[in-house]
């Protein structure tokens, strides 16, 4: 069995022999450009100026990303029907490389999901574009082709804006308009695309504390010092709101080409919202009495403006939780709170994202979510299971860094279980031993050197060493919150016990649970 993760999709077949892959090997481009060679003679050391070794050739009638794929003695020949499609066969290529060797064989590929996502929180703790840029190529080389960029929250606002530099200079760690124009071509080339997400209404801190004249009350607002749910969020009833994010997200937009855009719309108490005249005013116009349909007025207007700039909006599921919430947006489904709206959503034919937390979510440590936890998540709503009939377009893996400042423990949260991801995004038979097999031998290669991943005796922890880790985290959480931050965020994230020990009932033993809920509630 060839040593790849993702295991091809389509089919496999072994031939006799190996294929010397000479340092000067040619390569025909055939209708493809040069961008989409570029990462594979990077990392497989290759001079595109000998006699012509790697065909590239047309052929519509592959699948979207898909690839035909043949190593022979002589050369490589392959085939697809778009540049993705060959920037994922030349990864097949150089994950196959073996001191300088291939075996030869036969290979027909393509992935059952066009969203293969990691989710990377960059503003509760700011990592440089070196170590964003270090991620992207390792899930590359797994095949996830979408970098959710989490740039904004409660903590810190990180992209350089000329038009409102004071989002900058309050939160002091941030990516420079250069920098961000490297990472995203730099993602381009190996086939990911960057998806910003700026966190509206809720989660605003960062912004506030440059601007508070956006909020409701326009009162002065500190940067978080720590995770949870803070009160004072964007005004949605004042216009000059309104006005500011057209300008903002009009200069933040050009930065990024992709067609997507994420907004947001998690956690977003409406404690401000309730006391607040000009939110009142939005209601009375609307003839509106829900504060949840006030919020998808507020995501309504953004989109509006996002579509005015040529992007797709994506929100996190809580934005369905209004009677006419927004049209014409992608949702990421997070909580299984509210979950009859998501399924609404679903059996509607909406168009979502799979980032179940109890799941997927990289910021729980491998005794909470393990390797092999991961690898055998099948989709599902509650009960039912996702089926090819619903609009799902594919899973996220979400690592929020509340948490985390070390871009050791970032890496070490995020490998092995981005391979696993990989696979199950690929969408091909999945046996978890077959996988342990082809990525140990996989990650051999000189490719994964550099990358932190976790020991293996972690990727599936057991026992004492399991409780004890995953208790002291899930303590550490909460009680690293100040008393009202967690209260509010309990209130909102958890508004009651049966959710919380639903929560707790996923991952840990009914013997950790009388300890686990005292923490919790504690006052
Ligand atoms: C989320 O975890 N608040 C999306
Ligand atoms: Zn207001």
């Amino acid at each position: 069995m060839l040593k790849l993760v993702p295991y091809p999709g389509v089919k496999v077949e072994n031939l006799p022999g190996n294929c010397i892959l000479p340092r000067k090997a040619g390569i025909c481009t055939g209708p493809f450009s040069n961008n989409s060679i570029a990462a594979f003679s990077e990392r497989c050391g290759i001079e595109n100026n000998g006699p012509v070794f790697l065909t590239l050739r047309y052929n519509k009638k592959l699948p979207e990303e898909g690839y035909m794929l043949e190593i022979t003695e002589k050369g490589i020949t392959v085939e697809a029907s778009c540049e993705q499609g060959v920037i994922w066969v030349l990864t097949t290529v150089a994950n196959l490389l073996d001191d300088g060797k291939l075996p030869c064989c036969r290979i027909e590929d393509a992935p059952k999901y066009s969203h293969r996502g990691i989710s990377l929180d960059c503003a509760r703790h700011f990592f440089p574009a070196k170590e964003v840029k270090r991620i992207i190529n390792t899930m590359s080389l797994a095949k996830l082709n979408v970098l959710h960029w989490h740039l904004s929250d409660d903590q810190g606002w990180r992209i350089e804006s000329r038009k409102f530099p004071r989002l900058q200079e309050m939160s002091r760690e941030y990516f420079t308009q250069d920098e961000i124009r490297d990472v995203v071509q730099y993602a381009a080339l190996r086939g990911v695309e960057i998806i910003p997400e700026i966190d509206l209404p809720g989660h605003t801190s960062g912004i506030l504390a440059a601007y508070p004249e956006y909020s409701c009350s326009g009162r002065e607002v500190n940067l978080a010092a720590c995770g949870g749910i803070y009160p004072v969020i964007l005004c949605a009833g004042k216009e000059k709101t309104f006005q500011f994010l057209k300008e903002l997200l009009a200069e933040i937009t050009e930065l990024f080409p992709g067609p997507r855009f994420h907004i947001g719309g998690d956690e977003a108490p409406k404690s401000e919202w309730k006391k607040c005249p000009h939110c009142q005013a939005r209601m009375h116009e609307l003839d509106i009495t829900s504060y949840e349909d006030l919020q998808a007025d507020f995501s309504r207007r953004v989109n509006d403006i996002l579509k005015s700039l040529g992007k797709q909006a994506i929100c996190w599921n809580e934005t369905l939780r209004a009677d006419t919430p927004p049209e014409d947006i992608q949702i990421q489904y997070w909580t299984l709170q509210y979950r009859d709206t998501m399924e609404r959503f679903a059996n509607n034919g909406g168009k979502w994202i799979y980032s179940d937390m109890f799941e997927l979510y990289l910021d729980y440590p491998h005794s909470m979510t393990s390797l092999k936890k991961l690898y055998n998540t099948n989709p599902h709503l509650g009960r039912r299971s996702v089926t090819d009939q619903d609009g799902m377009i594919g899973l996220e893996g979400c690592l929020w860094t509340e948490h985390i400042n070390d871009p050791e423990r970032l890496e070490n949260l995020l490998f092995p279980r981005a391979f696993a991801l990989g696979e199950i995004c690929w969408g091909g038979t999945r046996n978890y031993e077959e996988f342990l097999t082809r990525l140990d031998a996989q990650l051999v290669s000189p490719l994964y050197q550099d990358i932190r991943i976790t020991e293996k005796n972690w990727w599936d922890p057991k026992g004492s060493a399991r409780r004890k880790e995953a208790i002291s985290y899930f303590s550490a959480i909460n009680s690293g919150m100040s008393e009202d931050v967690r209260e509010q965020t309990v209130e909102s994230a958890a508004p009651n016990r049966e959710f919380s020990q639903s929560f707790m009932n996923k991952f840990f033993k009914p013997s950790d649970m009388p300890f686990l809920l005292a923490t919790m509630f504690k006052k």
